[in-house]
């Protein structure tokens, strides 16, 4: 299965994916741009969201939730949490949903199997998973871990010693990498939610707390040597792990998408209106889109990658749709390492005073290429492509209007339909400016050659992070794994746009289109994004719109991801998370 799919990149040049064009040649004109529908049942959508969240007053009503949400009683000690949250003044006390799904195959382990797999996981340095275990209350971190992690084990330290004190004893196993780790063949997966459907059955501590004597093996000084993650980096992920937990008959598991030069069109079209992301949750589901595993780093050709088909209780920062991770607060934004700290020098002004502008820099550490060609299918890579190296034989498709705004009446209604063009008319339309920076990395025999050539990561000066906010419009990307940019994007005035397949502990609570704009994996309608919100002149050297700027609407979800990012998102939400998930 490998050879012939490598020896397919090889051979084929996945860039200036086109989405097939009868798929859109086919639809009517449109009357409403489908970014308005979009956002409009964003905020819908935002709003039913919260209702169903409306917090419990007190924690004899917050129990009572648990209870019809959860069907099990609430863990000893509930009110500990309820009081730190309320003290945290936490919007959210109620809908903890996703976390709950998360953990519910664990019902199906002993507590004694959990033990067990805690140990092992941190046992074998070569794993590469950090261990903290809490005793009365105190904190240590299991050794073995590398020094290049520590910062991170400490972080994870300092976020829970907030609450340590109301936490029995346990031991916890981090994933020090950015890749995910354990992905469930979807028969196991279905078996164990099975066994634990119905947790009332679950024995209760006769005391109503947690019950006192576990038995602990210590983590040996002396590394063990077994471990039940295998090795594999550098190798394409997708059958083995990224696909495993669909159903057997689904796209993923049943269709190869061969030419990649073409987008896969039933595979957008299902989580899509037109072009653009209508569903944001299962835009990142792999069981449809059998084409994802030759358009992400993840997929086609980690850099780190340990893994394991067994249900693993490990914590990750982020994991692709798919993976049994149990997410928890990224330690990254916890301790700032990418900071919204606009200064003097490099403020953040209100958005309309910002440059029109697109802008991303990355590095090309999404995967290893090793002298096969995986680069070329890479979101970042082709990112770059996109918007430096494409060529006019090349014509993206987007949409505008077919005849211009009135202007007397700018809001007007406008006829819309797609329409093919030539990257040097959208380029003269449309201001962008991404590039890949630094040097070529994580790359083997002539695939980095061939990228500096492409690239020249050489040529674009360096930045400082805060430099981010001279522009309206942040692309965000992920990487290895998450993007730890997303954060700060979303707190400052500057609007992002993010396409992403990994997912956070904050994915419920942030909506799409109305914090921030989706981008589908493939990338194919940037810049009929950028179209919409930047406005399109019916001639470049004229001031005359064919489609006026957007920049209230833009500046509107701007606002509001960051006025709701600053009330949900804050580090005091991460450790309420983190408290409930412990
Ligand atoms: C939220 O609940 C309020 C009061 O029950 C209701 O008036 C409103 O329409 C609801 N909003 C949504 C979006 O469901
Ligand atoms: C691609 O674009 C970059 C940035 O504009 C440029 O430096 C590079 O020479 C281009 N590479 C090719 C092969 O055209």
């Amino acid at each position: 299965m490998r050879v012939p799919r490598r020896l397919y990149i090889a051979l084929t040049l996945l860039f200036g994916i086109q989405i097939c064009f009868w798929l859109f040649q086919s639809s009517r004109q449109m009357s409403v741009h489908p970014i308005e529908t979009l956002m409009s049942d964003a905020q819908s959508k935002h709003g039913s969201w919260l209702n169903q969240t409306a917090p419990s007053k007190t924690v004899e009503d917050a129990a009572k939730e648990y209870r019809r949400r959860y069907r099990r009683d609430p863990p000893p000690r509930f009110k500990a949490w309820y009081d730190y949250a309320k003290l945290q003044n936490s919007l959210i006390i109620d809908d903890f949903d996703s976390l709950n799904e998360e953990i519910a195959p664990f019902w199906s382990l002993s507590p004694g199997d959990i033990r067990l797999r805690t140990w092992e996981s941190v046992s074998n340095p070569w794993n590469f998973i950090g261990g903290i275990q809490i005793r009365k209350g105190k904190l240590s971190i299991t050794p073995h871990v590398p020094p290049t992690h520590m910062w991170m084990m400490q972080a994870i330290v300092e976020m829970i010693e907030h609450f340590a004190r109301w936490l029995p004893d346990m031991d916890l196993a981090f994933n020090l990498n950015d890749e995910p780790r354990s992905a469930v063949r979807f028969r196991e997966m279905q078996g164990r939610l099975g066994i634990g459907h119905n947790p009332w059955q679950l024995p209760t501590s006769e005391s109503g707390d947690f019950q006192p004597d576990r038995l602990w093996i210590p983590v040996p000084g002396e590394p063990i040597e077994d471990s039940r993650y295998s090795e594999g980096s550098f190798h394409d992920s997708f059958h083995r792990y990224g696909s495993v937990s669909c159903p057997r008959d689904s796209r993923a598991r049943t269709e190869r998408h061969w030419n990649l030069r073409e987008s896969c069109a039933h595979c957008v079209a299902e989580h899509s209106l037109g072009q653009f992301v209508r569903d944001w949750s299962y835009a990142a589901d792999p069981c449809h889109q059998p084409d994802l595993a030759d358009n992400f780093g993840l997929h086609l050709s980690p850099a780190s990658f340990k893994d394991t088909n067994e249900l693993m209780p490990v914590f990750s920062q982020s994991k692709a749709h798919g993976y049994s991770d149990i997410l928890y607060p990224s330690p990254w934004n916890y301790v700032d390492k990418s900071v919204y700290a606009p200064t003097k020098d490099e403020p953040d002004f209100p958005f309309r005073d910002k440059v029109s502008t697109l802008f991303w820099r990355g590095t090309t550490t999404e995967g290893m290429t090793t002298g096969d060609g995986a680069w070329k299918g890479m979101a970042r890579q082709r990112l770059a492509h996109m918007f430096n190296n494409a060529t006019d034989a090349d014509k993206p498709l987007i949409l505008l209007p077919t005849s211009s705004a009135d202007p007397k009446n700018p809001d007007a209604p406008q006829v819309y339909n797609y329409q093919s063009l030539s990257p040097s008319t959208l380029h003269a339309h449309l201001s962008t400016s991404i590039a890949l920076v630094d040097r070529i990395e994580r790359c083997a025999g002539p695939d980095c050659r061939i990228q500096y050539a492409e690239f020249r990561p050489d040529t674009t000066p360096p930045l400082s992070f805060q430099s981010h906010w001279r522009y309206k419009y942040l692309f965000d990307l992920d990487g290895a794994g998450f993007s730890g940019r997303f954060l700060p994007f979303l707190q400052s005035n500057s609007l992002p746009f993010k396409a992403s397949l990994m997912r956070e502990w904050w994915d419920p609570r942030v909506t799409a289109w109305k914090h921030f704009v989706p981008v589908d994996f493939r990338l194919t309608e940037t810049w009929s994004l950028l179209a919409y919100f930047a406005g399109w002149r019916k001639d470049v050297k004229r001031d005359a719109w064919l489609m006026r700027p957007h920049e209230r609407e833009a500046e509107r979800i701007a606002t509001e991801g960051r006025e709701w990012a600053a009330k949900v998102l804050r580090k005091e939400d991460m450790e309420v998370y983190f408290f409930r998930l412990l």
